[in-house]
């Protein structure tokens, strides 16, 4: 997709990763709305990025604030091109006993159910014009799992399945989707999420957090490329191998003898 003029949409665009993404789309052309549950940090990042982008205030675990914003940005710039599901919120790092269950369910209310709203909104429009795309923001952590970060690693691995089992399902209508999947990165968040560290650690990590605006960069390339997966921090590739070695060194013989599969695609 070229993104000149297009209508792009980013949920919790009021800083961080969310942010870059809308600078990256307006330095190419495209009319943003920025949403974010705090509509000053909306407001202040269509300040500082200008280019004809608007704010407006949104909470992606209500039905109702989705469609609201949908005829916001539609009155605006017309019909949306492109969803960024970007919002998201972590936990603190601790041992699974000590999260409680609001925390859990709030963890999935707004990185899963928000971005579940998110695609089932636009897709509709989108399948009827054969054009379209949905960028969803899981983490290095949907494909890596973290210990004491056990909540949001299962939000991260929900949003990284379900956008790939959607690309499936919309490839054959012309709407894309990508998963971007940020390693250490710049913002609110993740400078909340050092608090919880030890020294050493917040010394190890200092001065190595990428800067937003080239997770935005990266995301406008994999849009123009309709590419599925966006890796920004290829340095976790070690690991990941060593992940899915694991895994498929556990394939051996079916725990039924003889027992062959079918898959419902096969
Ligand atoms: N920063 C990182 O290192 C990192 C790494 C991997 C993944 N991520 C993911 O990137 C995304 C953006 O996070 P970030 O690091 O830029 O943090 P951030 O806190 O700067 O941005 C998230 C934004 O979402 C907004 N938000 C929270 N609840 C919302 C709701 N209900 N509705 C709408 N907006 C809401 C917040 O106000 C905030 O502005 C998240 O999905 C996060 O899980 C971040």
């Amino acid at each position: 997709m070229n993104v000149t003029n297009k209508v792009i949409l980013v949920t919790g665009g009021g800083g961080g990763i969310g942010a870059g993404i809308a600078e990256a789309f307006a330095e190419k052309g495209a009319k943003v709305a920025i949403t974010d549950i705090n509509g000053d940090y909306a407001k202040a990042e269509v300040a500082r990025i200008g280019l004809g982008a608007i704010a407006l205030q949104h909470d992606v675990t209500s039905p109702e604030s989705w469609a609201a914003v949908k005829a916001a940005v539609e009155a605006a710039f017309g019909p949306v091109d492109l969803v960024c599901n970007n919002a998201g919120i972590s936990l603190p790092f601790k041992p699974m006993e000590e999260i409680t269950l609001e925390q859990f369910d709030r963890v999935m209310a707004i990185n899963v159910r928000g971005v579940f709203l998110g695609c089932q909104l636009f897709m509709g429009e989108m399948k009827a014009r054969g054009s379209g795309h949905i960028v969803n923001t899981s983490s290095v952590n949907g494909q890596l799992p973290h210990g004491t970060f056990a909540s949001y690693t299962a939000s991260k691995f929900a949003v990284a399945g379900m956008s790939e089992a959607l690309r499936q399902e919309l490839a054959q209508f012309g709407v894309g989707v990508s998963i971007l999947y940020p390693g250490l990165t710049r913002s609110r968040m993740s400078e909340a999420q050092m608090d919880d560290l030890p020294q050493e650690i917040k010394d190890a990590i200092a001065g190595k957090m990428m800067e937003p605006i080239w997770l935005g960069r990266a995301v406008v390339r994999a849009v123009e490329e309709n590419r599925l997966h966006i890796i920004t921090h290829p340095d976790h590739l070690p690991a990941l191998k060593a992940r899915m070695e694991a895994l498929y060194a556990d394939f051996g013989e079916p725990a039924q003898p003889d027992f062959v599969s079918q898959r419902i695609s096969d």
